[in-house]
């Protein structure tokens, strides 16, 4: 029997899920032709059913997006696992006709399709590949953001010394553990973006209160929501603590009564022609 496992290809580090991204979005029925009918998503039938803010379920992560003027400086980009790129493609060539007028459009890269929110957010979907996402076929992957030259490997240490979270620092990009088969991915261009201050990430930590000691002895925390959460929203030069990229970071413990929360993914599949019975839940997770 082979007994050289990699041991290490296990560890989680100390971030162990990415909630949610949270942007603002203008017009929630337009926001619902895009996340919910076109990225076959499903939209979290339990919170947030009004009309002054949305949660969309992604496998074991979330979009949250309040209502309210999408007038943004930039952009995010999520990386999605989804279980079926063709279907994929053939739903949101059917918003098209909907999302006219608005920044929305889609198109299939090598191993992805890249689509355009209405408001300019950028959604990249991957088909399920269980070495780069693990048994999900539908996920949130990744956030990536642009950093200018020379940040990855300042970034890369800040999630390793300050949050303990696992880094992989490679060609000018910093990639780092957020869950299973979840990165916060960090990318040197040549002209990045401007970070998006509007928006922000929600992480779930093991070890809560070590990052915030750190932070709080820099005052670097920038909200103190309740006792399983607190907010910071600057990476820092782990010496001189000068700020090296602005990123809201909403921090919440595994006591947080959210943590786990099991949420619905439906089979987008399912459609009047093609109906199957006992076919409504999305198997989103493989094993
Ligand atoms: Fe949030």
């Amino acid at each position: 029997m082979n007994r050289n496992f990699d041991r290490a290809a296990e560890d989680m580090g100390n971030i162990v899920n990415l909630g949610h991204v949270n942007f603002r979005i203008a017009d929630q029925r337009l926001a619902t032709a895009f996340y919910v009918t076109g990225l076959g998503l499903t939209r979290d039938p339990y919170m947030m059913s009004g009309t002054d803010n949305m949660w969309v379920n992604v496998g074991d992560s979330q979009f949250h997006l309040p209502t309210g003027p999408a007038l943004y400086a930039s952009v995010t980009l999520t990386g999605l696992v989804t279980p079926d790129l063709d279907a994929l493609a053939e739903r949101l060539a059917m918003v098209r006709g909907e999302l006219a007028g608005t920044q929305f459009s889609f198109s299939r890269l090598d191993d992805c399709i890249e689509a355009v929110c209405p408001w300019g957010n950028r959604v990249r979907l991957h088909a399920p590949d269980e070495s780069r996402f693990g048994l999900f076929r539908q996920n949130m992957g990744y956030v990536e953001f642009e950093i200018g030259r020379g940040a990855a490997a300042v970034i890369g240490r800040f999630y390793r010394e300050v949050m303990g979270a696992g880094v992989d620092l490679h060609d000018g990009e910093a990639r780092v553990s957020a869950g299973d088969h979840q990165h916060l991915v960090f990318r040197e261009m040549e002209h990045p973006q401007p970070p998006c201050p509007e928006h922000h990430v929600q992480i779930y930590l093991a070890d809560f209160s070590r990052p915030y000691r750190w932070l709080r002895e820099r005052n670097l925390i920038a909200s103190e929501n309740n006792k399983h959460q607190y907010g910071f929203n600057r990476i820092v030069d782990v010496d001189t603590g000068s700020p090296v990229f602005i990123l809201d970071h909403e921090v919440r413990s595994m006591r947080h009564p959210m943590f786990g929360r099991s949420l619905v993914n439906r089979n987008a599949g399912q459609t009047i022609r093609t109906y199957r019975a006992g076919q409504d839940a999305l198997a989103w997770r493989k094993g």
